[in-house]
């Protein structure tokens, strides 16, 4: 890869700092005392580094021979398959769905197979909408189709009900070689999906334990879906071990590690009344990435119970953005509503295209003054307007700079996210990678099916209050 596609993204956190933006702001004092606190939290991820739940900080490392399996697997995927379809929900669609936007064509699925460089075109099926699956499959041929069946536990109930569905057309459809259709990536061991996986000989790949859902895009989960698109794999890892390295290097020192600075500020927002987290992207790229990093903040932070089993009811809501389009949207509310967000802004320096505005409108000044110049300025100025009139009305925003947007930056950006709320978790004394929250509405809906072994379930449920009729309206 060239050098230049290799640099490394940066985080300007000035519009976080009393200095500039007020007293809302985060002071050096402020910032002096959660030292310990941070150098403690970067210890801790140094320490745990492979351990318990965080087997995905070495998911740049220890992939080489499954790198290679799912090279192999791509290209003859893209060789059969004119579609590839991932069923799967939260943190086994969410990474998959995020990297093809940033880093294929925004009309990849519109493209001839050539100008899509015979990649396949690409769904991810992450709701169990019966429109949705309905229209799926008005668009698809499966006899010429790829199903990649992604869930960790092998049990989801959104999921396995999808492949229920399309194993069932499969069989019907394309007979006896429907397992060649379907490829499994799961657990190893447990759960339903291994299980059928062996049972119908699927091809399988396995999200390595110590891997959570949203912390599995660097791993199979995200990699295969990747390499069908033809998406640089091996650049996306590398630029995740850049993060990391930094990271680690930089240890304890929030001058030279950006993820803790941004956990170490976020922080203090939090304590400071800043219970929102806004994540604005300019560039349509990006826009799922906004909503991968939704889960992960939010399913990540949001926490009843510390470490010590007190009551702290942590979180921060995220908040999905999108640069310029909620400029005209949501930004009256972020610059004059309650003092209650911190706005994270990812700008790019380098778009991969440019696109010049045409001359014309002479006689219409109002319009004329944007002849000559370029989208890429509208984009740039009108982001850094924001970041302007955010700060000027005393809004803490902090803004992303990605030099470009490629493999390298978003592996990256990944990283980045991924570390921020490790160390961000540690600081709150909250246990970042489980998820007893997601569980509760998991067994609801078993027990309301009527599924074996829920049956307490079931009656708590059915014990709860009636609904009163008065108040449906
Ligand atoms: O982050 C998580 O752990 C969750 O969002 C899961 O990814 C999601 O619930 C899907 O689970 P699974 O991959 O087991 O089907």
């Amino acid at each position: 890869m060239k050098q230049e596609r290799r640099k490394p993204i940066r985080v300007d956190f000035n519009n976080m700092r009393a200095e500039f933006i007020g007293k809302e702001g985060i002071s050096a004092r402020e910032l002096n005392k959660v030292k310990p606190a941070a150098l403690a939290a970067a210890e801790a991820y140094n320490a745990g580094r492979g351990n318990g739940m965080m087997g995905w900080t070495e998911l740049p490392y220890n992939q080489d021979e499954t790198v290679k399996d799912i090279l192999k697997t791509a290209k003859e995927i893209s060789e059969k398959f004119d579609n590839f379809v991932v069923l799967g929900i939260g943190g086994s669609a969410l990474g998959p769905f995020a990297v093809f936007n940033a880093l294929c064509h925004l009309r990849h699925n519109d493209l001839s197979k050539r100008r899509r460089n015979n990649a396949p075109r690409f769904f991810v099926e992450d709701n169990v909408d019966p429109e949705r699956m309905s229209a799926l499959l008005d668009v698809i041929d499966v006899k010429k189709t790829a199903f990649n069946v992604i869930t960790k536990s092998g049990s989801t109930s959104e999921t396995m009900s999808q492949y229920l569905i399309i194993s069932d057309i499969l069989k019907k459809k394309v007979g006896e070689k429907w397992n060649e259709h379907i490829i499994a990536t799961t657990d190893s061991e447990n759960g339903n999906l291994i299980k059928l996986a062996r049972e119908n000989n699927f091809k399988t790949f396995f999200i390595p334990s110590g891997v959570g859902g949203r912390f599995s895009e660097l791993c199979p989960v995200g990699l295969l879906p990747a390499a069908v698109l033809g998406i640089d794999v091996y650049a996306l890892l590398d630029g995740a071990k850049y993060t990391d390295g930094s990271a680690r290097e930089a240890g304890g020192d929030i001058f030279k590690n950006a993820a803790l600075m941004s956990a170490a500020t976020q922080y203090i927002a939090i304590k400071k009344g800043k219970n929102i987290s806004v994540m604005m992207p300019y560039a349509d790229s990006l826009k799922y990435m906004a909503d991968w990093y939704c889960q992960l903040w939010g399913e990540s932070l949001g926490k009843e119970n510390d470490l010590d089993g007190n009551k702290v009811y942590a979180g921060q809501t995220p908040v999905k953005a999108l640069g310029v389009t909620d400029q005209h949207s949501q930004v009256q509310l972020y610059t004059e509503g309650p003092f209650d967000k911190v706005v994270t802004i990812i700008g790019v320096e380098k778009y991969r295209k440019t696109f010049k505005i045409a001359n014309g409108c002479e006689e219409y000044p109002n319009v004329n003054f944007l002849c000559g110049h370029t989208l890429n300025e509208l984009i740039t100025n009108e982001r850094i307007a924001t970041e302007y009139a955010l700060a000027k009305a005393q809004r803490l925003n902090r803004t992303i700079i990605m030099p470009s947007v490629n493999a390298y930056t978003v592996g990256q950006l990944i990283m980045f996210f991924q570390i921020e709320t490790a160390y961000l978790g540690a600081m709150l004394n909250i246990d970042a990678f489980n998820q007893p929250g997601v569980e509760e509405g998991k067994n609801a809906t078993y027990a309301l099916f009527g599924r074996k072994g829920y049956e307490a379930k079931k009656a708590e449920i059915e014990s709860a209050p009636k609904k009163s009729r008065r108040f449906i309206i």
